[in-house]
């Protein structure tokens, strides 16, 4: 089964392409069909005039993403909460809302939890974007969405967050036509959705690249993840993958924070990765690095090839394949899964199976 693979975490890395293609082409050719959520969706879809997503783990991540693709593309106001924290605080709901589970089992007690406390209040409805048929909250949702990432077997998710990225962008798109989203927005964006396959496997031909850098994180015992915008749940989700299965404390800050505090912790047991396509994000990193590189702070930073930014002492860059900005997230997200797994492949850890952890979280 794993072929020339030594773990399934990196067979299920290098299947993303695959799985990202697969996913998009659920939908009814290339019109991103509202039927592709499921029967009834049009008129549920309609009715929705603000999202409440709710998830765990690495599926909260996605959704975190996905608030930045809802609110600036489509204009829908949305919140991200992870379920153990929904389900047991007391909300105020905003009419019109559409609740948005997300889960790669489709089985996580305290998602499914929440979606069932909450048939109590007043959605309009629910939609699960899941990776598991008939589990639980495919069955009991309103409306449903699989991806196509085919069983994942490694305990630290990879293309099932991938290919959420994908049917989130998909749903912003759905709603978003709704919303005054121009056609020729829709259209870019599908077009992204397209090229999004060959732009993934651009970063894992990377992979060498990305091994070499990882070795710098082996002797650590702390590390830092910086993103900014729609970049900061990608360098969260980086920061889970690496704690996950290398057991590096790994802390993932919006980079603006960074000199509220964790500046402070920079020394060099403390190697900073910056996810950072454009220039904005390292301008402001390198003056703050200037006060850290007196102390031995390291910097890795995941840029944009065409940015033009060239490695000095002290930060490396790693040059990132040129893609649209809706692909972002999900090409970045790919070298970070690559960095843990041969971080946690030099540790020596189990990484398709770390330890105290369960694929599937069935209890609270
Ligand atoms: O099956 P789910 O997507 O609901 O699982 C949620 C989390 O338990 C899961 O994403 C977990 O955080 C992963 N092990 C992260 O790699």
């Amino acid at each position: 089964e794993l072929g020339d693979f030594d773990h399934y975490m990196l067979k299920e890395i290098y299947e993303q392409p695959r799985a990202l293609a697969a996913t998009f082409n659920a939908t009814a050719g290339h019109e991103i069909a509202d039927s592709a959520f499921g029967e009834g969706a049009a008129d549920i879809f309609d009715r929705v005039e603000a999202v409440q997503i709710v998830a765990c783990g690495t599926s909260f991540h996605s959704g975190m993403v996905a608030r930045y693709w809802l609110e600036e593309l489509a204009g829908i106001p949305c919140e991200v909460e992870v379920a153990s924290e929904f389900r047991y605080r007391k909300r105020v709901q905003h009419p019109g809302t559409l609740l948005l589970t997300i889960s790669q089992s489709g089985e996580t007690a305290d998602t499914l939890a929440a979606l069932r406390d909450a048939g109590a209040d007043d959605f309009v409805g629910s939609l699960v974007i899941a990776n598991v048929d008939n589990s639980s909250l495919v069955r009991e949702s309103d409306l449903v969405f699989l991806t196509r990432a085919g069983t994942e077997i490694g305990v630290a998710s990879t293309k099932a967050f991938t290919t959420q990225l994908v049917a989130l962008l998909m749903f912003t798109v759905a709603l978003g036509r709704r919303n005054g989203m121009a056609a020729e927005k829709q259209q870019e964006l599908v077009n992204a959705l397209q090229k999004l396959p060959d732009f993934v496997q651009q970063t894992l031909e990377l992979d060498a690249d990305i091994k070499q850098l990882s070795e710098a994180f082996i002797p650590k015992h702390h590390s830092l993840f910086l993103g900014r915008g729609i970049h900061y749940p990608v360098a969260m989700e980086g920061a889970l993958k690496l704690k996950e299965i290398s057991y590096i404390h790994a802390e993932a800050y919006p980079a603006g924070e960074l000199k509220h505090g964790p500046l402070a912790l920079v020394d060099d047991d403390m190697p900073v990765v910056a996810v950072a396509p454009g220039d904005e994000l390292l301008e402001k990193l390198k003056s703050n690095l200037e006060e850290v590189r007196s102390r031995g702070g390291e910097l890795f930073v995941f840029a944009d090839r065409q940015a033009g930014f060239i490695s000095e002492p002290r930060i490396k860059v790693l040059p990132m394949p040129h893609c649209p900005e809706v692909a972002k997230p999900i090409v970045y997200t790919v070298a970070l899964q690559l960095l843990s797994y041969h971080v946690a492949v030099q540790k020596g850890t189990d990484v398709d199976k770390p330890r105290n952890l369960a694929k599937s979280v069935t209890v609270e």
